[in-house]
């Protein structure tokens, strides 16, 4: 008989979330992790840090930039580097402690150390081999690398480096506008930092809706951030304490040299898998290196299921987390089920960006027939009144159902507002639904409520 029913690989947030709900549902759990704390990327060097570091260097501009017209006058508050790195160690250190409690809680057993599989239904770690019915993986992702450029962690770093430099560089090139560089290089050019971002595209944040896009890229600008746009980095090489980032412009093909103190490079992530014997075990792979897996995340090799990064679709922690839960469903013999069609992405800058569902793009490639409800915060009494009335809120809906297909945000709590919409979408909500349902005043979520009102009859405060 298996020593448990279930065994766990990877203690980010799909792979905790998954054992958790594995022993709610009554099924023998335990989780192999190879990092010292629970909690995976998210917890240690990713959605927790990060949004640690945004809150600091947020309260630093608030108090440069409005307390002074609120009346609130004095000297404004230094920067203690040292200090704000402990506090985010604080916060990361509650947040994988809470973890360890929960596995407590729940019974659930954590072995320590790197795990393999060297058969179906048996999992090493170190010298042991425990055995299982159902083996998860959920071993997530690491940073892609990048021909020409060797991080060193200390000069050129990865996001993981950029949660921990040794002091506050005063110039930093970001490699790649998309999601880390664009957050990350926030909180440095928040801090004092000139930040100058490379990008290979001629657009920030591929993916996002378009309108999005550049508004974002110009709310950016305007904080400071330098954008080099359509530019293929060739190489990065890092002296004295300095770094050189060598870039060819595509629509010319000439080649330029930044120097800057620091270079962080965030050109995607991919999934980590190795040491897992994967190969050995035949289990199939897609050609960009997740794990192949069918819909209800069962690998090639039965028994062996995956989850999380480590599989495809878009790398978030709360996709991995609903993973992580449906698969406890479908192996306690229950019915597991993802909607990846409503799967909020969310970017923590100042203001945050936060979408669901489709692009106008998308909805224009399928052909679709569409409408479209935009309504700015400048419109939104709430926003004005806390210096946020930068951006808008846009909903996307089939012209004939008049049914919720995508939104887009770009403000204040645009994070937060986004739930409403996503709530709509499961329950498939048409707009004059959202529109119809009544909003507090005064709230940023009335900005919802008004773009809804575009859709039909339109809003009232713009
Ligand atoms: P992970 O969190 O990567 O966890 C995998 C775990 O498996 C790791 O702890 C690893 O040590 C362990 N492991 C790997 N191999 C083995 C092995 N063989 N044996 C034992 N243990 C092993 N997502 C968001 O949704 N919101 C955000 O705000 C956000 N911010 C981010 C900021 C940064 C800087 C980064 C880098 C990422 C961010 N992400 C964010 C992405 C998010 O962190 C990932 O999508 C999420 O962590 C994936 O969860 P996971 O469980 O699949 O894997
Ligand atoms: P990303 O895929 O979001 O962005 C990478 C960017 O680098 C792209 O814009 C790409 O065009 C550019 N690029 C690639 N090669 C280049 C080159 N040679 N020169 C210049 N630019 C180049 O990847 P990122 O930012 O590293 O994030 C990785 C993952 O982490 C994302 O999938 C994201 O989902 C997740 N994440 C999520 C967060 C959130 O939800 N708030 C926060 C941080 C990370």
């Amino acid at each position: 008989m298996a020593e448990f029913d279930v065994i766990v690989i990877g203690a980010g947030p799909g792979g905790y979330v998954c054992a958790i709900r594995c022993a709610q549902l009554g099924l023998k759990t335990a989780v192999v992790e190879g990092r010292e704390t629970l909690g995976g990327t998210c917890l240690n060097v990713g959605c927790i840090p990060s949004k640690a570091l945004l809150h600091a260097s947020h309260s630093l501009h608030d108090a440069e930039h409005n307390f002074a017209r609120m009346g609130l006058v004095g000297a404004a508050p230094k920067v203690d580097w040292a200090q704000m790195l402990s506090y985010k160690d604080e916060v990361i250190g509650q947040n994988t402690k809470g973890i360890e409690f929960l596995f407590k809680k729940n019974k659930i057993t954590w072995l320590k150390g790197w795990g393999s599989i060297p058969a179906a239904g048996q999992v090493k770690v170190g010298d042991e081999v425990h055995t299982a019915r159902h083996i998860v993986i959920a071993t997530g992702s690491e940073p892609s690398s990048l021909p020409g450029v060797d991080v060193d962690e200390k000069v050129i770093v990865t996001s993981t480096g950029a949660l921990a430099l040794p002091k506050i560089p005063k110039s930093m090139v970001v490699i790649g506008a998309g999601v880390i560089g664009l957050e990350l290089g926030s909180v440095y050019a928040r801090l004092g930092t000139k930040v100058t971002v490379v990008e290979f595209l001629d657009v920030v944040t591929p993916g996002m809706d378009g309108e999005v896009q550049k508004t974002f890229q110009r709310l950016l600008k305007r904080q400071g951030l330098d954008f080099i746009m359509g530019a293929a980095v060739q190489k990065a090489e890092a002296g004295k304490g300095k770094a050189t980032v060598t870039y060819k412009l595509r629509k010319d093909d000439s080649e330029a040299v930044l120097e800057a103190d620091c270079v962080l490079v965030a050109t995607g992530r991919k999934p980590f898998t190795d040491g897992l014997g994967l190969a050995a075990l035949g289990v199939e792979m897609e050609p960009r290196g997740q794990i192949r897996t069918d819909p209800h995340w069962q690998t090639s090799v039965p028994g062996i299921h995956a989850i999380g990064d480590a599989i495809a679709g878009p790398m978030l922690a709360h996709k991995a987390e609903d993973e992580g839960m449906a698969l406890a469903e479908v192996l306690a013999g229950k019915h597991g089920h993802v909607n990846y069609d409503v799967i909020p992405g969310v970017i923590y800058t100042a203001p945050e960006v936060a979408s669901v569902g489709k692009t106008e793009e998308a909805l224009k490639a399928e052909g679709r027939a569409y409408k479209v409800g935009k309504f700015s915060f400048m419109g939104n009494g709430r926003a004005k009144a806390v210096f946020q009335g930068d951006g808008f809120v846009k909903i996307l809906a089939d012209k004939e159902t008049d049914r919720v297909l995508g939104a887009h945000i770009i403000g204040p709590a645009a994070g937060e507002l986004i739930h409403e919409l996503c709530v709509g979408m499961e329950f498939g909500a048409s707009a004059q639904d959202i529109a119809l349902t009544c909003h507090a005043h005064p709230t940023f979520s009335e900005a919802v409520r008004e773009a809804a009102l575009a859709c039909g009859d339109g809003p009232i405060h713009s």
